[in-house]
């Protein structure tokens, strides 16, 4: 009799995304005259930039050509990629992290799910809350999660670290010490950072607990202000206790293209039960090359553009147009009384649902009323009730009308 992994049956729901989608497209089907506006999902809605298509089209070009024709690719990304990630997306800011350090991948949302595989099943895993909720899921699926327990909206294993208005966002160091930690800055869904100096007390804390961080700065190349680290690297000491995951899903409009990668520094250890330590890069490593053939050619040459001067120019306009969506949410929401949070250092704008009203219910007085989509807080986590996510990658025109939609409801 063939067995199930039975920690799947432990899921909330459906994803919290694809849960949106069927009642987004349940309700278009019985409103089909109606304009919904989507600012849920963050996805990108500006085009892949020229200076990328052109090296896409070219790469493409080669593979037809018999002088030019490349099968398989190294597991681990071509090195003209990860040159240039360690180039400019490291050396640039500081920090040095060889080319064998990089991983290069099809997302950071894979990423962030399939590292599970080298760590052990019985680490204490901490999130802080609310938070994307793969991190979540996909230690339910691995079984480090416990129960659910539906009166707490929690699970019995999960250390929960609130990370809220009340504490400004930052997230407080948990009672209980914790193997693995995620931290997410720029924050999804609030929005909100941490600063230098916040974020070298968790590397410290890591340290002293032989505990590992999971860094996801997906969402970096929005950040403006000074003092808000690109890249946890930027902190003394982080090479030894932090995995960092990027993506150029939402820094170039890859979502649909896929790339990504995870650094895994060489001095990074973790330890077998017996106290033997291991380096992660080698298991990293073991991994990916086993269950995973690599980015295709085409698209590592299209990644490989964003770091030229062209392309930098390029996508840094669709990144300041996003940013201009961000003010013209979190302004037009601040005029129509809402409290209204992040949208300055992140595409998200995290705003308090009106008194009475649950995240949900919020959700769906703005589709049914207004016909406006965004997500609900709860759906990234318990301290996530009573607030709402908005993303500012929808069009400037569609952005602009939603707001006055909002503000114009009753
Ligand atoms: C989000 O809306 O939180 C993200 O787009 C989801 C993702 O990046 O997977």
């Amino acid at each position: 009799m063939i067995n199930i992994n039975e920690n799947f049956l432990n899921l909330q729901d459906s994803y919290l995304f694809s849960t949106i989608a069927k009642k987004v497209s349940e309700f278009q089907k019985n409103n089909p005259n109606k304009k919904i506006i989507k600012l849920g999902i963050g996805d990108v809605t500006r085009p892949i930039v020229p200076e990328v298509l052109k090296a896409m089209h070219k790469a493409i070009d080669e593979l037809g050509n018999i002088e030019t024709f490349r099968g398989y690719g190294p597991e681990q990304g071509y090195d003209f990629l990860k040159n240039k990630i360690s180039e400019f997306d490291y050396a640039k800011r500081g920090v040095t992290i060889s080319p064998d350090e990089i991983f290069v991948s099809d997302g950071a949302k894979c990423d962030c799910g399939n590292i599970g595989d080298i760590l052990g099943e019985d680490n204490i895993v901490a999130i802080t809350d609310p938070v994307y909720p793969v991190y979540l899921d996909t230690n339910v699926m691995a079984g480090r999660s416990g129960k659910y327990n539906n009166k707490t909206g929690k699970y019995e294993n999960i250390i929960y670290i609130p990370a809220t208005a009340e504490n400004n966002f930052i997230p407080e160091f948990p009672n209980k010490v914790p193997d693995m930690i995620y931290l997410c800055f720029p924050n999804n869904p609030t929005g909100t950072t941490l600063s230098k100096s916040e974020l070298k007390k968790w590397v410290d804390y890591a340290k002293e607990n032989k505990a590992l961080i999971l860094f996801d700065s997906a969402y970096e190349a929005f950040i403006s202000d000074e003092d808000v680290p690109h890249t946890i690297y930027e902190i003394d000491g982080a090479k030894e206790v932090a995995i960092e995951f990027r993506s150029f899903s939402k820094t170039a409009g890859f979502t649909g293209v896929r790339c990504a990668y995870t650094v895994v520094p060489k001095e990074l250890i973790a330890y077998t039960k017996s106290g033997e330590k291991i380096e992660l890069n080698s298991l990293w490593n073991r991994r990916h090359g086993t269950k995973f053939n690599g980015v295709s050619y085409p698209v590592q040459r299209a990644a490989e553009a964003i770091y030229s001067d062209e392309g930098q120019r390029q996508i840094k306009e669709n990144i300041m147009y996003y940013m201009n969506n961000a003010k013209i949410i979190k302004e037009g929401l601040q005029d129509a009384g809402f409290t209204v949070y992040g949208g300055v250092n992140a595409p998200y704008i995290w705003l308090k649902v009106p008194e009475g009203l649950t995240s949900w219910e919020f959700f769906d007085k703005l589709l049914n009323e207004v016909n406006v989509v965004g997500t609900p807080g709860v759906g990234f986590g318990p301290s996530g009730e009573g607030y709402f996510r908005l993303t500012a990658f929808g069009t400037k025109e569609n952005t602009i009308e939603a707001i006055e939609r909002i503000k114009n409801m009753n």
